[in-house]
């Protein structure tokens, strides 16, 4: 594997983890799942989930990726447990479900950029939702999002991811930043403001089942943990950089992301709706924002930036989740990049078309990913990290890192204890609500 890329730098590095990270995730699904699910209470919890739970499970997966520089497959075979590389193919197929949505909304992104531009969402954003969410020209767009995306992952892990998100994720921030801002001179803003930043107490314990494993779920999707996608890009890495640093840096930036989302959403949604909606559904968010934007002086340009924004957090997203596939088949088999790339590429993209059909049928994909597959790959990951690989694990943690062994024997403990009870908790009210949607069980067994 001598041929085999690395970042060019640490900033390339920790680049490339926060475009992963930072997302449709941050974006979209924060402050919507934030609004539905009692404002500022759901925010505590989230914060909680991803410093607590999200941060070690992060520097688990940089290990197992640095120690082996393999793909998320082949990692565990290189580090002397091949038959724990059922873990790895769990995250490549998590990868895969996850890209054939993801990307779907990706290309509604790109429907709302166009509606920006040519004013369509602006008479009624209830109408341009449902043209451009289900149907021809969902599929279309999710083709055309796809495409990007291949385009970029083809390129390489230097020229291509490196490079593509070098640029994106300081535009997100200049972007977001800049219409934080721009909302804030709204009438109205304040009450936005309080829904989203005064916590109340009650409201979390009247309703922990329904708070918790959303925000846990959120928490790791939202740092991309389970995909695998930290291990393929720690293994681009090299021996001299702190892991616990570079993890803390990228854990910050991608809340601050999401913060900064909340600042522009929350403003706009009392500002012009008066409230919140109560249901946080795939297209609320778009309804929302563009029913607001449409009421706006300036609005369309405000979507525009808003809008091109969310493409940018998207890509810089997906590209990751191709790369874990690309990078399993072409590390394995030999390949060229760019050929695997685009097999894989066009195959994520038929998987995606009944999602793009149908967005009931993308709501199943989404709850699989959330309830069943995410949980479960955490859970396998961190009973690997904590009670199969020896100490290498630790040791490499300690590598480059100024945090001292004292860190890594409380991360090591955590991994082994905490972390699994968490996620073994989530995992099962995640079943429990699969098996409860599905009808299979009537109501809800525990925590109901
Ligand atoms: N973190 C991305 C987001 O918040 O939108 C989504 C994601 C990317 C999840 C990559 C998982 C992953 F492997």
């Amino acid at each position: 594997m001598s041929d085999r890329e690395t970042w060019t730098s640490r900033v390339g590095f920790i680049l490339a983890a926060v475009g992963s990270a930072v997302g449709l995730g941050n974006i979209w699904s924060f402050p919507f799942q934030t609004a539905s699910n009692g404002g500022a209470a759901f925010l505590v919890v989230y914060l909680c989930a991803v410093f607590l739970l999200g941060f070690p499970v992060m520097l688990g997966e940089f290990v197992i990726g640095r120690r082996s520089e393999r793909n998320a497959v082949e990692a565990f075979r290189s580090l002397g447990f091949g038959e724990w590389s059922v873990v790895g193919g769990l995250a490549v197929v998590s990868s895969f479900v996850t890209l054939a949505f993801y990307s779907v909304v990706g290309g509604w992104v790109l429907s709302y950029i166009v509606g920006s531009v040519t004013g369509g969402y602006l008479g009624d954003a209830g109408a341009y939702f449902g043209a451009v969410s289900a149907g021809p020209i969902a599929v279309g767009a999710h083709a055309a999002f796809m495409a990007l995306t291949i385009g970029i992952v083809a390129l390489g892990v230097t020229d291509g991811i490196e490079r593509a998100t070098k640029l994106m994720v300081p535009a997100i921030f200049v972007l977001m930043g800049g219409l934080a801002v721009w909302v804030s001179t709204f009438e109205g803003a304040a009450a936005g403001y309080a829904y989203y930043l005064s916590p109340d107490v009650g409201v979390i314990a009247d309703n922990i089942a329904g708070i918790v494993p959303p925000a846990v779920g959120q928490a790791f999707f939202t740092l991309s943990l389970g995909f695998g996608v930290m291990i393929a890009y720690s293994s681009y890495l090299g021996r001299d950089d702190s892991l616990p640093a570079d993890g803390s840096a990228i854990v910050v930036v991608n809340t601050l992301v999401a913060l900064i989302a909340g600042f522009v959403v929350f403003p706009v949604l009392f500002a012009i709706e008066g409230s919140v909606p109560d249901s946080g559904g795939a297209g609320t968010a778009f309804t929302a924002l563009a029913g607001a934007f449409s009421q706006i002086p300036g609005g369309q340009l405000i979507g525009l930036g808003f809008f091109v924004v969310l493409l940018f957090a998207a890509l810089s997203s997906s590209i990751s989740l191709l790369e874990v596939p690309t990078a399993f088949v072409a590390d394995r088999t030999g390949y060229d990049r760019t050929a695997t790339a685009v097999g894989l590429g066009a195959f994520v993209a038929l998987a995606g078309v009944p999602t793009a059909l149908d967005t009931g049928i993308l709501g199943w994909y989404n709850d699989i990913v959330f309830e069943l597959l995410l949980p479960l790959a955490v859970l396998s990951l961190s009973l690997f990290v904590g009670w199969v690989a020896d100490d290498q694990l630790a040791v490499e943690l300690n590598l480059g890192s100024s945090f001292g062994s004292g860190f890594s024997t409380v991360w090591l403990w955590w991994i082994r204890i905490v972390i699994p009870v968490a996620i073994g908790g989530t995992l099962l009210l995640g079943i429990q609500s699969l098996l409860v949607k599905a009808g299979i069980l009537a109501a809800p067994i525990v925590l109901g």
